[in-house]
């Protein structure tokens, strides 16, 4: 099992870009689903669970594939044959967007039978709000054996309010509502950008959806859709995690194709925190002062503060000069990268959904593991402060959401490697 060394003390200066994103990979990737033909997706990043989301497409029937060579960023799937509509257990358990494909399966084959994805490390994550919005548009659930099914001849077009707002929750019931009969009002959807690029690609597919990126998305069905060519956005969480390397180390960095619309409440509190942060050509600038000032933070649904960032801040924070209170109102035990962050010789203390992060002078290398994606890369941050080597292990979970993420912060200056574990 690989792990990552890095030994910190080093700003970061230079360029670097960000890839396309992981989050609207992976519904993208799904809404193929939706129509016969050959699909072209570029810019797909390479991740763990983009991989993992063409396993499950092939295991359906799809042709489903990463070009090589110059292409490697393109990903192809085809539906000619016939299908399997099941997503098992072996691939969700690995990767719960796999649930992806239950709104697509549904709404195009009349049936689909996907594993229940069951609790993760960040927190319960129930599906009930996917469910509620396909029983709206006239889908029969039954769930049994630790599976989904989902039946309906022909979706129809119907009202789904969110009790909660979900992600993906919002995407699997648009998916969906696209090919059923008639007119569909969402209301209280997610508004993230992911949202709006899967909308974006479903409407280039010819469905009719509006709002998308709003509170409220309304959806006239259509009989059919064609198979797309689309570039994906740039991952707007990688690029504020490499924002905040150069924050934490003090260096300056352009982060090419970061999109200041989509990262404003990062932005905003790198800013507060002393980081002068510049648009520039196709991408934004972080300057870092030596020492951040603490800021508060609090996780909220886009265009609030991302959860997705708030380990990575939380590392910037604990080096900060004073005091900074993180509330973690998304997920219920995302804080999995305190304990590490202890070893490393930061000041945190958890209360509730509240983190209180004392700054500190220096932390200190030592060896740590990650324990979800982005606690992974507030680890990697951490060891670009630290004096001494950290070593981060279970690195693969860093390689479900961040394409080499240390080769890109080498290329900036960083003394980091990845290595075979030892034993
Ligand atoms: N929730 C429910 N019922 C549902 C769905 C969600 O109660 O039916 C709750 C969840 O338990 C959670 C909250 O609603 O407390 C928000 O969850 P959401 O459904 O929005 O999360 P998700 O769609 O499963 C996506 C991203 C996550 C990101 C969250 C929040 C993808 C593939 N995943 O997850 O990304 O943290 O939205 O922004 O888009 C990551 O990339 O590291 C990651 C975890």
């Amino acid at each position: 099992m690989d792990m990552i060394i890095v030994k910190g003390g080093q700003p970061l200066h230079g360029e670097v870009a960000a890839s396309g994103a992981k989050n609207a990979a992976l519904p993208i990737l799904a809404s193929a689903l939706l129509a016969d033909g050959t699909h072209t997706f570029r810019n797909v990043p390479d991740l763990a669970d983009v991989a993992t989301m063409l396993e499950v497409l092939r295991t359906m029937g799809c042709e489903a594939a990463r070009l090589t060579g110059r292409k490697k960023d393109v990903c192809e799937v085809a539906l000619s044959g016939p299908i399997t509509p099941e997503a098992p257990y072996e691939l969700v358990k690995t990767m719960r967007a796999s649930v992806l494909v239950l709104g697509p399966l549904v709404a195009r084959f009349g049936r689909a039978r996907v594993s229940m994805p069951g609790g993760c490390a960040i927190g319960a994550r129930p599906i009930d709000q996917h469910l509620k919005g396909l029983k709206a548009l006239g889908a029969e659930i039954h769930l049994t054996e630790g599976y989904v099914e989902a039946r309906a001849k022909q979706l129809r077009g119907g009202t789904v309010n969110f009790d909660v707002i979900t992600v993906t929750g919002t995407e699997n019931v648009m998916m969906a509502a696209a090919l059923a009969k008639g007119h569909t009002v969402m209301e209280n959807c997610a508004r993230e950008p992911e949202v709006e690029e899967l909308a974006r690609v479903l409407n280039k597919m010819g469905a009719r959806i509006e709002g998308a990126g709003t509170s409220v998305i309304t959806i006239e069905g259509v009989d059919s859709l064609k198979p797309v060519d689309h570039a994906i956005l740039p991952d707007r969480i990688e690029a504020g995690t490499l924002l905040v390397a150069a924050a934490i180390s003090g260096g300056n960095v352009l982060v090419k194709h970061a999109q200041v619309e989509h990262l404003e409440a990062v932005v905003d509190k790198l800013r507060e925190a002393g980081c002068t942060i510049t648009v520039e050509a196709g991408g934004l600038r972080c300057k870092a002062p030596r020492t951040p000032t603490a800021v508060n933070i609090t996780t909220t649904e886009h265009p609030g503060f991302p959860t997705d960032m708030q380990a990575q801040l939380m590392a910037l924070m604990s080096v900060s000069n004073g005091t900074s209170v993180i509330s973690e109102n998304i997920f219920e035990n995302r804080f999995m990268h305190v304990p590490e962050l202890h070893r490393l010789g930061a000041d945190i203390t958890i209360q509730g959904h509240t983190a209180v992060v004392k700054g500190v002078k220096g932390l200190s290398g030592a060896q740590v593991m990650a324990t979800d994606l982005r606690a992974s890369a507030s680890l990697i941050l951490a060891g670009l402060r630290a004096e001494g080597p950290t070593e981060v292990s279970r690195v693969y979970h860093l390689d479900r959401g961040y394409e080499r993420l240390e080769r890109k912060l080498r290329s900036l200056g960083a003394d980091i490697r990845r290595v075979k574990a030892r034993g």
